[in-house]
């Protein structure tokens, strides 16, 4: 794994899909440079997160296999019709019973980022698209633990799992987001080290930016 990449904030724009309104976490070039690292043509990549699609996009493109779960119908039909890949119209706190209801496994590779939560004045749960005020933060990390433990069960022999998250900035406070989460998933898997994402510009609301990687034990 790089200790760290260089990325450029314009791309976050450029690439989301016509018409489309929410931000992007990550770029095509993050994407390319973490497949390309830890899977060979033919790898099956999963996004459980799979929001508009960059990851199912990428790794199509690169002669990878690509599934997502994405909780909003809008948002998985978009990655779908960009990156042509299976995208389960689910919740990720469900991600094994979903995977095994279409069949599919054993996952090379999980590339993903969660949506994001501070822990202070934050009613709306990232788990639920910000669409419900029961947002807590205690109970956030203990889910996106639970999915993790999930991906475990669904990564094959040596997969991998690389997360995309950020500390995250709220006026004067820092989240350590990136701790807390990097902390929760490596109760189910081996924490390997991480990589620095460089931006040109740095994206506000966002103190270090991670990729944090992980392999099956
Ligand atoms: C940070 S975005 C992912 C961005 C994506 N990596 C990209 O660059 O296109 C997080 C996505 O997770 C979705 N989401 C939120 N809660 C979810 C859940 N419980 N299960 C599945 N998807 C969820 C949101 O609707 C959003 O599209």
């Amino acid at each position: 794994m790089k200790p760290f990449l260089l990325l450029r904030a314009d791309d976050l724009e450029a690439q989301r899909p016509p018409g489309q309104v929410e931000d992007i976490h990550f770029t095509e070039d993050l994407v390319r440079a973490v497949v390309e690292e830890a899977t060979r043509p033919g790898d099956l990549v999963l996004d459980p997160f799979a929001g508009y699609g960059t990851t199912l996009a990428v790794a199509g493109a690169l002669g990878r296999r690509a599934v997502g779960i994405e909780l909003l119908p809008e948002h998985a039909q978009v990655a779908r019709e960009r990156s042509g890949a299976e995208v389960i119209a689910g919740d990720a706190r469900r991600l094994a019973p979903l995977l095994a209801e279409a069949g599919i496994g054993p996952v090379d590779l999980v590339l993903t980022s969660p949506p994001y939560l501070s822990d202070v004045d934050h009613r709306e749960n990232p788990l639920t698209a910000y669409r419900t005020q029961d947002g807590d933060y205690r109970i956030y990390l203990q889910e996106i633990g639970e999915v993790f433990a999930q991906v475990a069960t669904v990564l094959g022999r040596g997969g991998r799992a690389v997360v995309n998250v950020a500390n995250v900035l709220t006026g004067g406070h820092v989240t350590s987001l990136a701790w807390d989460v990097g902390r929760e998933v490596a109760r189910s898997l081996d924490f390997q080290g991480e990589t620095f994402l460089c931006w040109d510009r740095h994206p506000p609301g966002l103190a270090g930016d991670y990729l944090l990687w992980f392999r099956k034990a």
